[in-house]
């Protein structure tokens, strides 16, 4: 298993402010044309009764991020990355895990780019299934969004 971290060194923590400003540079480099604004991840933080964000860490990096908003009997995953050069060691896995726990009971949905294998795969393993296709979802590419749920 050369090259792989094991499980217990990544570390989750709630996202604050304070770590903005390398999130806003991750969201740049995953999502381009799609990345949120600092504004728009500042709102995110203000309403904590509601959402569920988390940034990972190795040692002192920030190696992946993730989001959730929850409603009534909804959750919805807003984001989630992991730093190119840290992927498949299980840090996305660690994630998404910290936000089904986070949702409880909810069913959980979220979309995710028709062409986005990886991301897919990780969502069928931890039991979503794909319900549905939003055209055209994707504003700065017109990519398909496939909508995803896990009751
Ligand atoms: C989707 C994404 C978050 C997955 O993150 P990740 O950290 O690579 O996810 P994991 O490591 O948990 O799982 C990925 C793979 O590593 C494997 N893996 C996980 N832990 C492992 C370990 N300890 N040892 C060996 N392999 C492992 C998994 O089996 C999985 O393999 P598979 O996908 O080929 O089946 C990441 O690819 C990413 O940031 N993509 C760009 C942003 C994006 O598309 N986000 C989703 C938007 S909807």
């Amino acid at each position: 298993m050369t090259g792989r971290a094991p499980l217990t060194t990544v570390r989750l923590e709630p996202m604050r402010a304070e770590h903005l400003p390398v999130i806003l540079a991750l969201e740049e480099q995953l999502f381009g044309g799609e990345a949120w604004t600092e504004g728009m991840l500042r709102d995110e933080l203000a309403a904590p009764e509601s959402r569920h964000y988390v940034v990972a860490l190795i040692e002192a990096e920030i190696v992946g991020y993730a989001g959730l908003v929850s409603y009534d009997h909804e959750a919805h995953v807003t984001t989630i990355g992991v730093v190119p050069g840290r992927r498949c060691r299980g840090v996305g896995t660690a994630m998404l895990a910290d936000l089904l726990s986070a949702a409880g009971v909810r069913r959980v949905l979220l979309e995710v780019e028709a062409g986005n294998a990886a991301a897919q795969r990780l969502y069928a393993r931890n039991g979503f299934t794909p319900v549905g296709l939003r055209r055209r979802y994707y504003r700065s590419t017109g990519a398909d969004a496939v909508v995803m749920a896990r009751a």
